[in-house]
């Protein structure tokens, strides 16, 4: 986390109806709307998880029996997936292996068989792989369609180019500890113009506590309007990380996390180990790296965290092929941080059998 954003939960608390506090919600939203690039529609954060940040999307933009088009590489798009249906819609999904990224047009096929869908869903940076989707040419594939495009940015908000608004993303969900270098605890979104007139819309009501309408009428509207009681101390710390994005700028920070993840990548390719996502998305992030052959890759992450006090990943989920995941991000985006990190999978390898280490 960024020392910056703890100390800025240490300020004196002020209460969620202080009108000192809502002049800081509405810094919050001007300041996300700059990080997302969303010049319109409705940009605010909600206080959950991004799992719940997900789940809104699905909540609000499908009614029961509306088709969902879903691209699953990954944990996280099946999670979208399995959320889709507990809420009684048509998930129709576009597959690809662990590692691969899903086509475009595979995606667009799928939307002339469906015609009829409400929403093509896809995670921008599949965090249990290390893929990144090339969003931006799925948004303009998108552009004349009646279907909105929603999009998982829980790893890629603040850590790679990510233009909402010019892209035609109509919900975009994050998260707060992850690029943000905030703790959890938070869901930045972005909501397009047609996805609230889609909302405005509905025929069924939508979850109370995720009712971005109400959600409006404390973040933005002037006076409030009581909704809950906010976790002021985590909207101090969303406060601070996005002055601390902005100050560093969008595009440094975007390439301060490429060139971590291209000095991280090449050296673990020197080593003779393998990346889990092709070549042609992988993410900056996040990357994963297949555990050699003969390697005991959880006795590997264990002697990470209790010898060198460096935590990385495993596979996620019953069917993850072998895999570490290395995170770079936020404060911990630089090529130091990758170093650390390298001279402690040396040193744990060194003493494992590596029949598959070719390097
Ligand atoms: C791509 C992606 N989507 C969704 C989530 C869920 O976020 P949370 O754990 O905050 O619920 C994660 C968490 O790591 C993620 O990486």
């Amino acid at each position: 986390m960024d020392p910056a954003v703890l100390e800025a939960m240490q300020k004196p608390m002020l209460g969620h109806l202080d009108p000192d506090l809502h002049e800081i919600l509405l810094e919050v939203v001007d300041m996300l709307r700059r990080v997302y690039r969303m010049p319109d529609g409705l940009v605010l954060p909600l206080h959950c998880t991004g799992t719940a940040g997900m789940e809104t999307g699905i909540a609000t933009l499908l009614e029961p029996g509306d088709t969902v088009i879903v691209g699953q590489c990954g944990y996280f798009g099946r999670r979208i997936v399995q959320i889709a249906e507990r809420y009684g819609a048509r998930v129709v999904t576009v597959e690809a292996d662990w590692g691969e990224c899903v086509s475009n047009d595979a995606l667009m096929e799928a939307l002339d068989r469906e015609p009829g869908a409400r929403m093509v869903a896809v995670v921008h940076a599949e965090t249990s792989t290390g893929v990144e989707h090339p969003l931006a040419e799925l948004g303009a594939l998108l552009r004349d369609r009646d279907t909105l495009l929603v999009a998982d940015c829980v790893t890629s908000l603040a850590g790679v180019p990510l233009d909402v608004g010019a892209w035609g993303v109509d919900f975009a969900y994050s998260c707060t500890q992850k690029c943000l270098a905030a703790p959890p605890g938070m869901s930045p979104l972005a909501v397009s113009e047609r996805a609230l007139e889609r909302l405005r819309s509905r025929r069924t009501p939508v979850p109370f506590s995720f009712d971005l309408l109400l959600l409006e009428k404390y973040w933005i509207d002037r006076p409030v309007t009581y909704h809950h009681t906010a976790p002021i101390l985590s909207i101090y710390a969303l406060h601070e990380a996005l002055r601390s994005v902005l100050s560093e700028g969008l595009e440094a920070r975007w390439e301060r996390h490429a060139e971590a993840a291209r000095h991280l990548q090449a050296a673990v390719e020197s080593r003779g180990l393998e990346l889990l996502a092709d070549a042609e998305h992988r993410l900056a992030p996040l990357t994963a790296v297949r555990v050699p052959d003969g390697v005991d890759g959880k006795a590997v992450q264990g002697r990470l965290l209790r010898e060198h006090g460096i935590e990385i990943g495993g596979g996620l989920g019953p069917d993850a092929p072998a895999m570490w995941r290395i995170g770079l991000m936020g404060q911990n985006a630089t090529t130091e941080t990758a170093d650390r990190v390298l001279e402690a999978l040396d040193a744990a390898l060194a003493d494992e059998p590596a029949p598959a280490l070719a390097g």
